[in-house]
């Protein structure tokens, strides 16, 4: 019987307009625009704003806009996955929400939580129901709005992160096209590094969780740093082993945005020149679930059918993983 594997067909991102640069950030907190850049990589970040506006919000122009380049209905979408921190609510998932927001009204879906990783998790658990035919076409949506647990007082936090929305379709392919293989990890011993103390069903929201800022991301960045430059670089090489493949193979590394000094010992753990590694953490900085697909909508017009791309990720939780990937067509 002919393998089937998940290709990826189509890419589409969104980022809002509004832009919050370092120098604007300067003007918030005791930082400059030197430490953030030489620290960081990154120059500005996307900001949703908008009263009443959330993560669904910044997925509906994305999903529109694949639907449209690939023209095909959302009345053909089987499955919708959210990967994401910043649901639009508690519950029903966004993915919920989404299926209603772009008439996928033939679509099942759920959310996925794995942070920086969830865009990953996402793609190589939706891949599961294209490999096994339960399903032809599956959105797999990277998205958060990180501004929105966010602490502007925090200079630790709040110059990391900004908001977008990343979107890929997969489909069956019957030429060895699509996702290969994958390694997906996590360690939950390290979620004191990395967290959002209130909210969830420990801390309840009450006035005084409020009043402590416990509604914000909290990060003690010095051990997840170094926790992800070994998980990132460790990962990604044993895939690379795994599969056998030479640093003349892999034509691309598409890794999680966090920061460039983590992205670079990666790249070269595996040997790969600069010209290799995607790169978008200087306008968007670590959109948490969106980076992978947003890197891949940036790059799109580059990628050749066959092209072998491996991607990368580490967050909270913690959570880390890659994907060997064979790229389905030519833009
Ligand atoms: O995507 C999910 C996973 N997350 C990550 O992968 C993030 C991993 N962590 C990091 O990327 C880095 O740890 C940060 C970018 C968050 C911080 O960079 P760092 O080089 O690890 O800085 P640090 O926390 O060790 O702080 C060094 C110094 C401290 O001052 P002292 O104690 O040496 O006087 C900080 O107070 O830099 C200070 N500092 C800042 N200074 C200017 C911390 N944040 C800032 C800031 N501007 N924004």
């Amino acid at each position: 019987m002919t393998k089937i594997t998940a290709a990826i067909t189509a890419v589409e991102g969104y980022v809002p307009d509004f832009v919050l640069s370092n120098e604007k950030l300067e003007q918030l907190v005791p930082t400059t625009s030197e430490w953030i850049e030489t620290r960081t990589g990154i120059k500005e970040r996307r900001i949703l704003k908008g009263e009443g506006l959330g993560t669904s919000d910044m997925c509906v122009p994305a999903i529109q806009k694949l639907l449209e380049k690939r023209g095909i209905s959302a009345l053909e979408i089987d499955l919708v996955i959210v990967a994401t921190v910043t649901p639009d609510y508690v519950f029903p998932a966004t993915s919920n929400v989404l299926c209603d927001k772009i008439g996928a009204t033939n679509a099942w879906g759920y959310d996925l939580g794995a942070a920086c990783s969830g865009f990953l998790f996402a793609l190589a658990t939706g891949s599961q129901f294209i490999e096994t035919g339960k399903c032809k076409k599956v959105l797999v949506v990277g998205a958060d709005k990180m501004s929105s647990i966010l602490d502007y007082t925090d200079r630790s936090t709040c110059i990391i992160f900004g908001d977008g929305a990343g979107v890929v379709l997969l489909e069956p392919n019957t030429e060895g096209y699509g996702v290969i293989d994958s390694i997906l990890k996590v360690d939950g011993s390290g979620r004191k590094y990395l967290h959002q103390k209130a909210g969830g069903s420990v801390k309840p929201p009450t006035h005084e969780t409020v009043d402590a800022r416990e509604h914000f991301v909290f990060q003690d960045g010095q051990p997840v740093f170094k926790r992800a430059v070994a998980g990132m670089a460790d990962v990604s090489a044993e895939i690379v082993e795994k599969n056998n493949l030479k640093p003349e193979d892999i034509a691309w590394l598409t890794p999680h945005q966090a920061n460039k000094r983590i992205i670079d010992a990666t790249a070269e753990r595996l040997g790969l020149a600069p010209e290799k590694v995607m790169l978008n953490i200087e306008r968007y900085g670590n959109t948490t679930a969106a980076t992978l697909p947003l890197c891949l909508w940036d790059y799109e017009k580059k990628l050749k059918k066959g092209d072998n791309i491996i991607l990368a990720t580490f967050g909270a939780g913690f959570t880390w993983g890659a994907i060997y990937l064979k790229w389905a067509y030519n833009s």
